[in-house]
């Protein structure tokens, strides 16, 4: 059973995953439009993990017999100033959600409500990965730009990420 504030809380994390999949959305128009066909993808394989995130919200809700409240989403960015600037966006938003998931997390132990405790430690372990990920990604480009073809190879690797479901 989840208190008002939690469940209010947890719309709103409904609401925070899927801005972060339509802000990558929106990242990856912008790198297809800038011919970084790959980066695009990568971006697209994103969008698609934070719908999945903001699903497993959706349906944690639902299990704890709490009523899903689907809000408006922001609308996100449409223009950067380069493909760096992006990334570097990327790992600032990745952190912003970590914060929003400590919050959560805080908020379950005021509430005492363990069964939120215990579904958030997945997220708590994703978001270490997604801004380790994040970092990743951003020091390739930087060490890619270092050499004339470095961008383009940097793309191409970019390009081969796929989308695996999240467990
Ligand atoms: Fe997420
Ligand atoms: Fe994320």
């Amino acid at each position: 059973m989840l208190s008002d504030r939690m469940q209010e809380a947890l719309n709103g994390q409904i609401n925070a995953e899927t801005y972060s999949s339509y802000l990558y959305l929106s990242m990856a128009a912008y790198l297809h439009s800038e011919g970084l066909s790959g980066c695009a993808s990568w971006m697209r394989v994103q969008a698609r993990e934070e719908l999945v995130h903001a699903m497993k919200f959706f349906d944690f809700v639902n299990e704890q017999g709490g009523r899903v409240l689907l809000a408006a989403i922001e609308q996100p960015p449409s223009d950067w100033d380069s493909p760096r600037a992006v990334f570097e966006a990327v790992l600032a938003h990745e952190k912003k959600v970590t914060g929003l998931i400590g919050d959560l997390v805080e908020l379950a132990r005021q509430e005492d409500d363990q069964a939120t405790g215990a579904f958030l430690e997945w997220f708590v372990a994703e978001q270490v990965e997604e801004e380790e990920s994040a970092a990743g990604v951003l020091q390739k480009l930087q060490v890619s730009e270092r050499s004339p073809e470095g961008l383009s190879e940097f793309d191409a690797r970019m390009g081969q990420r796929e989308f695996h479901a999240p467990s």
